[in-house]
């Protein structure tokens, strides 16, 4: 019988703060709470909507607003907290204390998949916070390359966890008693790849270049890239990091034409930060398509971006597409 180290002893031994240690404690024993909602779906009363919408005027499960309260409640009563930031919030939370970190998290991504009893997940990024002052929005606004800690757990056959602190990917599985085992150590991401995932129903939006690229993958060996692609979306971004994280792969969410404006539909600082500081962590490589996510300077707290994300010969190949013309 394999035995395997669970998440507290495996924290222990890390080379981070304590302090550190315990916000990242307090967001897996939140995650592993929340994971017990979303599995007891209709028993529970907690599939539909809200009858709500956020600040991103996207409508709002019951399940967005309750699994927002969990984290948000949990990290207000974690010590070294000094403020958060959701997807589900208009603002940043200060909890009045000085110093620590901030936590910015999309309480459950992917949240169309609920009531069809498909993955979703739970994504969320840790950044130091002003060491000699209560912290304000703009203190959030912090490049990836800041993260201190970053993660997801999925709630899909298994719920896991998967998150990077000092170094390196490591992956846990909630057994039964509430524990988190480290049942994936040290994940990594092959650099080629023949999957590549994409809402594909909107093509006729997308720039040229992406376009081309996305034109060479269906054409597969007869087309220019001399291989046949195959092709996934499971329309929850955690669950399609996992797979990549798991197998390989190259995720995109491109600017599109329908709204000029918005620079991409996914949000900067808790779905695609805290993603590429994992995949870049587990060898892969993360873009908007050119420049690096974790180098983008954020000037608002619900940015958004385009995201080229995954195995890093890929994400190579969709930049020289981009840069092409
Ligand atoms: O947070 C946005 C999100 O739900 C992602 O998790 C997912 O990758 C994407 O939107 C799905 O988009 P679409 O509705 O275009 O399939």
């Amino acid at each position: 019988m394999t035995t395997f180290v669970d998440l507290a002893a495996w924290l222990e031994a890390q080379p981070a703060d304590a302090a550190l240690k315990d916000v990242v404690a307090t967001i897996a024993k939140t995650c592993a709470d929340i994971s017990g909602v979303v599995a007891s779906g209709a028993l529970s009363g907690s599939l539909g909507a809200a009858g709500s919408t956020n600040v991103q005027d996207e409508e709002q499960k019951k399940l967005d607003v309750i699994t927002n309260d969990m984290l948000s409640d949990a990290l207000k009563a974690c010590a070294p907290v000094a403020g958060l930031a959701s997807e589900e919030l208009e603002e940043v939370e200060p909890t009045g204390r000085v110093g620590g970190f901030l936590v910015t998290f999309d309480p459950l991504d992917g949240s169309s998949n609920i009531d069809i009893n498909a993955p979703v997940g739970t994504i969320f990024s840790v950044l130091p916070a002003p060491a000699d002052q209560a912290a304000v929005e703009a203190d959030f606004l912090q490049p990836g390359a800041n993260q201190v800690a970053a993660g997801y757990a999925v709630y899909g056959p298994q719920t896991m966890l998967v998150l990077t602190l000092a170094d390196g990917v490591n992956g846990f599985t909630l057994a039964a008693d509430g524990q988190w085992l480290l049942t994936h150590p040290a994940i990594t991401i092959k650099p080629d790849t023949a999957e590549f995932a994409i809402n594909v129903s909107n093509q006729r939006h997308w720039a040229a270049p992406m376009r081309r690229y996305v034109d060479g993958c269906l054409q597969g060996k007869d087309g220019p890239r001399g291989k046949n692609f195959n092709m996934r979306w499971v329309a929850a971004m955690v669950a399609d990091v996992h797979r990549i994280l798991m197998r390989g792969g190259i995720f995109l969410y491109p600017w599109d034409a329908r709204e000029p404006d918005k620079p991409g539909k996914l949000r900067l600082m808790y779905e695609a930060n805290p993603m590429s500081l994992l995949i870049e962590r587990a060898g892969g490589a993360s873009t908007d398509g050119v420049t690096r996510t974790l180098d983008v300077q954020p000037t608002k707290l619900h940015q958004r971006v385009p995201v080229v994300l995954g195995s890093a010969n890929e994400v190579e190949a969709v930049r020289a597409e981009m840069t092409a013309g």
